[in-house]
């Protein structure tokens, strides 16, 4: 029997208030919408990374949004292992029972950190809140996560700011993996990174999701990196899934002109041209 799929999205559709256009004389103001996110579907199956691409501004973070329900659709569905995530308003998932089970890494981890909170404090809030984790049980776990994303036990009393951005993405990624989520869904979460401390966290991703059975949605403006960390691709432009496939097929031999044109942009080393 197949297996139900992790993760279900159908013709989901998000939109921006436009400034209004005065009509008539100034008489009417004209509502304009600017539809980020057009009718946008696919499946994610457990434990399987799929790679969202394309150029900045096409909806990629809108649309991940939606998926972590940080914010609504205007229309469409969001069935998460069979339950219905869109049915209710954003405002009401951070006390949602599944809550623990979607998590979302964000790009830059400096500005997605609470300046005041300590690393232990940001990784301690969800396990706290979302799995009801106090005293020597919540010290434990903290601990543990950290030693899974490599982050040093001395860390662990900092602020943000003392961190650098390699150990701050660390933290960010430490604190969604901490309530034992089985979606990640991770927003260009090494665009802010030196090339060299970018493959670390790459190189951590790739081993936690192995390890973990993590299913993950990866948002990347960077082909390269999607086709190393992912085994499907999504290729998004103008808010609609206009290309998708397996990443290496995808992006090695691409069909579709504009995932070609995305394609050009991948760094290769001239000797590995044919691998
Ligand atoms: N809060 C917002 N208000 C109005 N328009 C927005 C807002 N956020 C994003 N947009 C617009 O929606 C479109 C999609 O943006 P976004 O989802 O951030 O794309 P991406 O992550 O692919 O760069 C863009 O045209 C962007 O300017
Ligand atoms: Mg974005």
């Amino acid at each position: 029997m197949a297996q139900r799929p992790l993760l279900e999205v159908h013709d989901l559709v998000a939109r921006y208030a436009l400034p209004g256009v005065p009509s008539f004389g100034g008489l009417v103001t004209q509502r304009r919408w600017l539809q980020a996110v057009d009718g946008v579907s696919f499946t994610l199956a457990r434990g399987e990374a799929v790679g969202l691409v394309g150029e900045s501004g096409c909806g990629k973070s809108t649309l991940v949004s939606l998926l972590a329900r940080l914010a609504d659709p205007v229309s469409g569905r969001i069935v998460f292992d069979g339950i219905e995530l869109a049915d209710q308003p954003a405002a009401q998932a951070a006390k949602a029972p599944w809550r623990h089970r979607v998590q979302m890494v964000f790009q830059d981890p400096h500005d997605s950190l609470d300046p005041r909170r300590t690393a232990f404090d940001a990784i301690a809030d969800p396990l706290r809140s979302l799995r009801g984790l106090r005293g020597d049980a919540l010290r434990q776990r903290v601990l543990d996560v950290a030693q899974r994303v490599q982050l040093g036990a001395d860390l662990l009393q900092r602020r943000p700011h003392e961190l650098s951005g390699g150990q701050a993405a660390r933290v960010g990624i430490a604190r969604a993996l901490a309530p034992e989520p089985e979606l990640l869904i991770l927003d260009e979460p090494t665009a802010a990174l030196d090339v060299s401390v970018q493959a670390g966290v790459l190189a951590l991703l790739d081993r936690l999701r192995r390890e973990l059975g993590l299913a993950i949605v990866f948002v990347s403006h960077d082909l390269g990196v999607v086709r190393l960390l992912c085994e499907r691709v999504l290729v998004m432009r103008e808010g609609r899934i206009v290309d998708q496939g397996p990443a290496r097929e995808l992006l090695d031999r691409p069909r579709h002109a504009y995932t070609a044109a995305l394609a050009v942009a991948i760094p290769r080393f001239p000797e590995r041209a044919n691998s």
